[in-house]
């Protein structure tokens, strides 16, 4: 149903109509709601290990996700993932495949277990998501996202083991 494949620069367009309302909408991100394309570009494609888009049965670019060390040098086992979806693609499984894809992509990395570091706690859908995912809540941040239309508001951080061996 989705193909899911390594960002090529042909993408570009895409990613940034997807990204850009989800970053402008400042209710899930903490990057400046006036983030520019080229610091987009800097944040998803360029700083990341990889970016990768899911396509939808059209061939229609309906959702990225970008793969990360969460922390440098003794913490860089621990991968973090961003996953956006365009607005209308929403709610058909483009960001299940996306964190199942993500999974597996972060194990054949070497990555150890996966973090997430601020999921805003009114972004109910997508703690359910992780949560459906496998990825437990560590702990709340209290009112550490400003949130662009209630102000300042908890967020979780959430993770998940993907390979216990010591
Ligand atoms: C969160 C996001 C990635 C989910 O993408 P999606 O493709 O719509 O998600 P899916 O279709 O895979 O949804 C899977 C599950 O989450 C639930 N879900 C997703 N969004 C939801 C919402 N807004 N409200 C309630 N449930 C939601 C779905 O009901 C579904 O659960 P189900 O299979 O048990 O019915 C998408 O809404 C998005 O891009 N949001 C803006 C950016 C963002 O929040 N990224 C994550 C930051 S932590």
């Amino acid at each position: 149903m989705f193909t899911i494949r390594k960002y090529e620069e042909k993408d570009w367009a895409m990613v940034w109509e997807i990204m850009e309302p989800v970053f402008r909408a400042g209710v899930t991100y903490a990057y400046s709601p006036d983030i520019t394309a080229a610091e987009t570009r800097k944040v998803w494609i360029d700083a990341p290990k990889a970016t990768f888009v899911c396509e939808d049965e059209a061939n229609k670019v309906i959702g990225t996700y970008y793969i990360k060390p969460n922390q440098p040098g003794l913490g860089a086992h621990v991968c973090n993932c961003g996953y956006g979806v365009d607005e209308n693609a929403r709610g058909r499984g483009a960001a299940s495949a996306m964190c199942r894809h993500s999974q597996e992509t972060a194990v054949q990395s070497g990555f150890r277990a996966m973090q997430f570091n601020l999921v805003v706690s009114t972004n109910k859908g997508a703690i359910r998501l992780w949560k459906k995912h496998g990825f437990a809540v560590i702990g709340v941040l209290p009112e550490a996202f400003f949130h662009k239309e209630r102000g300042f508001v908890d967020a979780l951080v959430m993770y998940k083991q993907l390979c216990n061996a010591s």
